[in-house]
């Protein structure tokens, strides 16, 4: 089984070098291979995902990003610009369900902003559509008008098998967990939130009746994710709602330096791991971000995709550990830097 470390931008080096000291001791026999990507890329190679590095992504075991982005690249054309690489890589890699869960480790309860007895237990699963929905929807682009204004459109746009596929992974995941998933759109104001809401309420019909099914609004679901979150179970949503709940979830559980993601597509096919923080500029290079979001990926790695879920288990019980004894970086109120913190889940393990 083989690895692609993509470190990327930002302090995305600093938390992949994390996983890699992790997965050496974890998985020694691992192949672990690195390419530049995002802007790391674009400055190396004039583009922000090569097609040799595409191309090892899809021969992969699974693939492991860091970050993208950061001020220094915002000036670029869209499409160089690091996150153009990270969509294209996600349209290259056919990973359309992104896995994002927000969970609330007992040891950390205190850091989030919210009451303890809010997001004590939180245990939610976000499914978010990765490769479709206004994101890749055509037409896009700014054009000039006659009068001398500018006009912005991007399409928002979903097919029935685009819904399905994710669809399906939700309902998955759900009877494998508490058992109910809550459908998120604007089907009050959009016509691919209609669609969405048919497609799912007929899937679950057809194939998943045993599971319980509830749809809300996703504005609604911003709310009760503050107000309510634990009567969450499994999250699915579109590309773009499914970017902002996840932001919102991820601070329920105190930090977002904590927090994994997956990507997955067809069985078989390797998925795409990423920490949800982004390349977090103001902090980069200084040896104190927060490496568990990372290593916690590479967990869910073991998990969907190189075949290792008790290994997997190891590592979060690990990382668990390390924060019941008291390990914390900055982010989470403490002092240690990237490697102490990752020094202590080595310990753990
Ligand atoms: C995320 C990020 C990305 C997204 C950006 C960096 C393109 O915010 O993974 O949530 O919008 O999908
Ligand atoms: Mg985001």
């Amino acid at each position: 089984m083989s690895l692609l470390l993509l470190p990327g931008d930002g302090i995305g080096p600093e938390v992949t070098a994390e996983v890699r000291r992790v997965a050496e001791r974890l998985t020694p026999d691992l192949v672990i291979e690195e390419r530049p990507f995002g802007g790391a890329s674009f400055d190396a190679l004039g583009t922000p995902l090569s097609d040799e590095t595409l191309s090892l992504a899809k021969a992969s075991g699974a693939v492991l990003m860091g970050a993208v982005g950061g001020p220094k690249w915002a000036g670029a054309p869209r499409h160089l610009r690091p996150e153009a690489g990270l969509l294209a890589l996600r349209a290259g890699m056919a990973v359309f369900a992104n896995l994002r869960p927000a969970l609330c480790f007992p040891a950390l309860a205190d850091a989030s902003t919210l009451k303890r007895e809010v997001v004590e237990g939180l245990d939610i699963m976000i499914v978010r559509e990765l490769t479709g929905g206004v994101y890749f929807g055509q037409p896009r682009g700014i054009e000039a008008l006659a009068d001398g204004q500018k006009r912005g459109v991007d399409t928002q746009v979903y097919t029935t098998s685009e819904i399905e596929r994710v669809s399906r992974v939700a309902f998955d995941l759900a009877r494998g967990r508490r058992n109910k998933v809550t459908s998120c759109e604007k089907s009050n104001v959009m016509e691919t939130g209609l669609l969405w809401r048919e497609v799912v309420t007929a899937l679950h019909a057809r194939q998943f009746s045993d599971v319980r099914l509830e749809h809300m609004l996703a504005d609604n679901a911003a709310m009760q994710l503050v107000k309510n979150p634990r009567q969450f179970d499994v999250i699915l949503t579109d590309n773009l709602f499914g970017d902002l709940l996840s932001d919102e979830a991820a601070q329920l559980t105190g930090s977002l330096g904590m927090l994994p993601s997956a990507a997955i597509g067809a069985a078989g096919s390797p998925g795409l791991y990423e920490p949800i923080h982004g390349s977090a500029p103001d902090i980069a290079g200084q040896g104190v971000a927060n490496p568990l979001a990372a290593i916690l990926s590479f967990a869910m790695a073991l998990r969907w995709s190189l075949a290792a879920p008790e290994l997997a288990d190891r590592l979060t019980a690990a990382v668990e550990t390390a924060l019941t004894r008291g390990a914390r970086t900055r982010d989470l109120g403490g002092t240690l830097g990237t490697a102490a913190m990752a020094d202590a889940v080595l310990a753990a393990l």
